[in-house]
C-alpha cells in the first residue's frame, strides 16, 4: 500500500487544495468586485441584504431578550447591556437543533414549522423573567432573509442542510411571534438580524472601530457597515458571502454539492464551513480507497460520518502514533489502522482546513477592500463561530494570511473574537430599534 506523501495522488490532492498566490489575489479581487455590481445594483448580481440596524454607540442600557438560532443550536438569553460596552448575561439556555439521544430533530424534513417555532419559543420562555414584563427580544436568525422592516424578514433559502418544508417564502418574524403568543411568553420580537450582523453589534458595542462581522462556523458569512450608499448612520449589510461562486471548485467539491440540500447553492460556504470541512475529507479519503492507498472504512461509505469536531480532534493529535486519529479510524470501522493510514487522514484533514482559512482570508480581503480599494487602513472585525474558535491552528492561520496579505499595503485586518456576539448582538439590536 502506497501511503507516501510524495506519489502522484498527493501531488494531485496538494494541487486540488491549493490556493496560490494568484488564486488567492483573485479571489479577493473577484469578491470586491462582486459586491460592488451588487451595491451598484446590476442585474444579475448577487443580492445584499440590509439590515434595519447601523452601529450602536456603546451607551445603550436595559434588559432584553435574545433568541439565536445557528445550524446546529438554539439559545436564549436574558441579557443586561450596562452601557460603557458592557453587558452581563442574567440566564442563558442552549439547545441542540437535533438530538437523537432525547429522540428530537427540529431541522428534518419531518418538522413542521409550527414544532420548530414553538420550541424556540419555550426556549424565551425559559429566559423570560416570571410577572408579566414583556420585555424586547431580539432574533438573531442565521439564514438569508429579505427584510422589509426591523421585525419581518422572509427567509429566501435554507443552508447549511436544513430542510424544514414550509418556511421558505415566508416571515419568520410572524411565525415566532405567534409561536410565542401561542406559549404565552411575555416577549414582544423588536428584530431580526443576521449570526454576521448581530456579531459585529456586539463587537461594536464594545469598541467603536469594528465595522465588520464574520462567521466562520457550520457556515460562514460576512457582513459590514456600508455608509456611502445609504443616509447617516448607514446600514449593516449581510453579504451572504457563503454564496459567492467565484471560486474553483475541485472534484470532491462537485461531488458534495451534486448530493447537497442545495445544489449549487452556497458554493464558497461548501469549500470552508463547518458543515462541510469533515464531509470533504471523507470524499478525499474514499477516493484514497478507491485508489488503493489506504483501506475501506464504513465511514467513507456513509455521508456526513465525518464531522468538523472529528477533523479538529485529528489535527489536534500530535502524539507519536496518532492515537486520536487510531481511536477515530476505529469508529470508523476500521480497527487495525497503520501508521501510514492515520498520517494520510491527517494531511486531508490539514488540507481541507488550510484551504478554508486560506479562502477566508482572501474573501476578507476582498471585503475590506469595497471601502478601501488600496487597503491602506486598518480594519477590525469582529468574528466568532465554532470553526474559527476550535479548530486546532485556523485562527492564528488565518490572521497570519491576512497580516502577509496587507503588510505590502500598509494596512491591516484585525480579527476580534467576540464570543456570544450573535445571542447578545440580538439584544443590542432589539434596544437599537426600539
Ligand atoms: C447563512 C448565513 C449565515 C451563515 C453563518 C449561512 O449558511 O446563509 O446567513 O450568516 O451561514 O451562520
Amino acid at each position: 500500500m502506497n501511503v507516501n506523501n510524495m506519489s502522484p495522488l498527493w501531488a494531485a490532492l496538494r494541487r486540488d487544495f491549493a490556493v496560490p498566490a494568484a488564486a488567492f489575489a483573485a479571489t479577493a479581487r473577484a469578491f470586491q468586485a462582486d459586491v460592488a455590481a451588487a451595491l451598484a445594483g446590476d442585474a444579475g448580481a448577487r443580492a445584499l441584504l440590509p439590515a434595519y440596524v447601523a452601529n450602536p454607540g456603546g451607551g445603550e442600557r436595559g434588559y432584553c431578550l435574545a433568541l439565536d438560532m445557528g445550524g446546529t443550536n438554539a439559545r436564549a438569553l436574558l441579557v443586561e447591556l450596562l452601557g460603557g460596552g458592557t453587558w452581563r448575561v442574567r440566564r442563558q439556555v442552549a439547545c441542540r437543533l437535533r438530538d437523537a439521544s432525547r429522540g428530537y430533530d427540529y431541522i428534518a424534513p419531518a418538522t413542521t414549522p409550527a414544532a420548530l417555532f414553538d420550541f424556540l419559543a419555550r426556549l424565551v420562555g425559559e429566559v423570560a423573567p416570571a410577572g408579566g414584563t414583556r420585555l424586547p427580544l431580539g432574533f438573531t436568525f442565521s439564514y438569508p432573509c429579505r427584510q422589509s422592516g426591523p421585525a419581518q424578514a422572509v427567509l429566501l433559502q435554507w443552508n447549511k442542510e436544513i430542510e424544514v418544508p414550509g418556511v421558505v417564502g415566508r416571515d419568520v418574524g410572524a411565525l415566532l411571534q405567534a409561536a410565542l403568543d401561542r406559549a404565552g411568553v411575555a416577549a414582544r420580537l423588536r428584530v431580526i438580524v443576521n449570526d454576521t450582523v448581530a456579531t459585529q453589534l456586539a463587537g461594536a458595542y464594545a469598541a467603536q472601530d469594528c465595522r465588520a462581522g464574520v462567521i466562520i462556523g457550520t457556515g460562514f458569512n460576512a457582513c459590514y457597515l456600508e455608509e456611502r450608499s445609504f443616509p447617516p448612520p448607514g446600514r449593516i449589510i449581510n453579504l451572504e458571502a457563503g454564496d459567492f461562486a467565484g471560486v474553483a471548485a475541485n472534484r470532491y467539491d462537485w461531488q458534495l454539492d451534486a448530493a447537497s440540500a442545495n445544489p449549487g447553492g452556497q458554493r464558497l460556504e461548501k469549500m470552508v464551513a463547518g458543515r462541510y470541512v469533515g464531509e470533504l475529507v471523507r470524499l478525499a479519503a474514499a477516493d484514497l480507497a478507491r485508489q488503493g492507498l489506504i483501506r475501506h472504512a464504513a465511514a467513507w461509505r456513509q455521508p456526513y460520518a465525518i464531522t468538523a469536531a472529528d477533523v479538529g480532534r485529528i489535527l489536534a493529535d500530535t502524539a507519536p502514533d496518532l492515537p486520536g486519529t487510531a481511536a477515530l479510524l476505529r469508529r470508523w470501522g476500521m480497527a487495525d489502522s497503520t501508521a501510514a493510514e492515520r498520517a494520510a487522514l491527517r494531511r486531508l484533514g490539514a488540507l481541507v482546513a488550510g484551504r478554508s482559512a486560506r479562502l477566508v482570508a482572501a474573501v476578507l480581503c476582498g471585503l475590506v477592500r469595497c471601502s478601501d480599494p488600496a487597503l491602506a487602513r486598518r480594519h477590525v472585525l469582529a468574528v466568532d463561530g465554532a470553526l474559527y474558535r476550535h479548530l486546532p491552528g485556523y485562527a492564528p492561520r488565518l490572521s497570519l494570511l491576512l497580516r502577509r496579505a496587507t503588510e505590502e499595503s500598509g494596512g491591516s485586518v484585525v480579527l476580534r473574537l467576540t464570543p456570544d456576539g450573535s445571542g447578545v448582538g440580538a439584544a443590542i439590536a432589539a434596544l437599537l430599534v426600539e
